[in-house]
């Protein structure tokens, strides 16, 4: 695969005014999300939901990208049109995530690191058959007493260099996602420093791995202040420390960056985006969306109320909050 097509396919993924709507939720996480409106769990309605998500009329106005499970870039709609060929018709770049999950890391309580290594390269080489062109990998950092250690800062950073390779190799963009997560009452410069030697070494083990960061997105955490921080910093703070966190850590020849939402609010999530894309803040890169949360949770409320006859209605909301993250992505929200 050469360079151009990668960057290509990562220059689409951060077009004008587009973002990408995360639905990758293990089969474990979309039980939370379907117990929280009381959906079963079960394949069809998975498959049922994500339909519902995937063919929103003119997602892809908004939309550049889609991040897909395993199980759902194998799913048909309900008249047997493969996922992924209701997405490419719409515009719509299929996604996959391909980690195994954060585990916990041995000798170091309370962190994580991520596996999924093994075997990864003929499962990369099965989802760009099937379609797939960028993969996502999480890694999770979280922030308490005497952590994160610099020992899980690394070790995860090690395995998000070897996934991104690999993923070049077999012709998929890597989408690098090193969370650093809201959880805890720590206020906003605890987040900054965290987030900056998370992104130093990401940087830094991306180049060991010779990872080519022309083919490259970062989906980025912002700089907030933890969940029970008595001190809420403000969206102006939130995007100030954001920015200056990235522009000191991320190289410019990178085509793109995207933030998750992490468990902020829809509102918060879109008015933290708008404001880092405001004239005359002279980013390097365009700053986008990746939200999961953020997309989906109103749509899902609406649609849990009759999965047949709110489709419709639920679409809705999934199109006003594309249209919203995709105005933010520009700096022109509410529009
Ligand atoms: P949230 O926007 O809900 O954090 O999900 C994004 C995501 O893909 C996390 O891995």
């Amino acid at each position: 695969m050469s360079i151009e097509q990668l960057a290509e396919t990562a220059q689409a993924m951060v077009a004008r005014g587009k973002g990408i709507i995360a639905i990758d939720e293990s089969t474990g996480t979309i039980q939370k999300r379907f117990d929280s409106v009381g959906i079963e769990n079960t394949e069809e309605n998975r498959r049922a939901y994500r339909e519902m998500l995937l063919t929103t009329p003119k997602l892809g106005d908004y939309v550049s990208g889609a991040i897909l499970f395993d199980e759902t870039l194998r799913q048909k709609t309900v008249d047997g049109t493969p996922f992924v060929e209701v997405m490419k018709k719409a515009g719509i770049i299929p996604g996959i995530k391909v980690d195994a999950g954060a585990k916990p890391l041995a000798g170091c309580p309370g962190e994580l690191v991520t596996e999924g290594l093994d075997g990864l390269r003929e499962r990369l080489e099965e989802y760009y058959r099937l379609g797939a062109r960028f993969a996502k990998w999480r890694a999770v950092i979280n922030i308490g007493e005497d952590i994160p250690s610099g020992t899980c800062i690394e070790a995860n950073a090690h395995a998000l260099a070897r996934y991104a390779a690999l993923c070049q190799e077999q012709g998929l963009v890597p989408m690098v996602e090193p969370e650093v997560i809201m959880d805890g009452d720590h206020d906003i410069q605890t987040c900054y420093e965290v987030t900056e030697a998370t992104l130093r070494s990401l940087f830094g083990a991306l180049y060991e791995q010779n990872v080519m960061l022309e083919g490259t997105i970062l989906k980025a955490s912002m700089v907030v202040s933890g969940k029970d921080c008595p001190e809420q910093a403000d969206v102006e703070e939130v995007a100030e420390a954001t920015l200056m966190c990235l522009k000191s850590t991320v190289p410019a020849i990178l085509p793109g960056i995207v933030f998750l939402s992490g468990g902020q609010s829809d509102e918060k999530a879109t008015a933290h985006l708008n404001a880092m894309n405001q004239p005359g803040l002279n980013n390097p890169w365009p700053l986008s969306f990746s939200y999961g949360r953020a997309m989906q949770s109103a749509a899902l409320k609406i649609w849990a109320q009759d999965l047949k006859a709110n489709v419709g209605k639920a679409q809705e909301t999934v199109y006003a909050r594309a249209r919203d993250n995709g105005l933010a992505a520009l700096g022109e929200w509410p529009g």
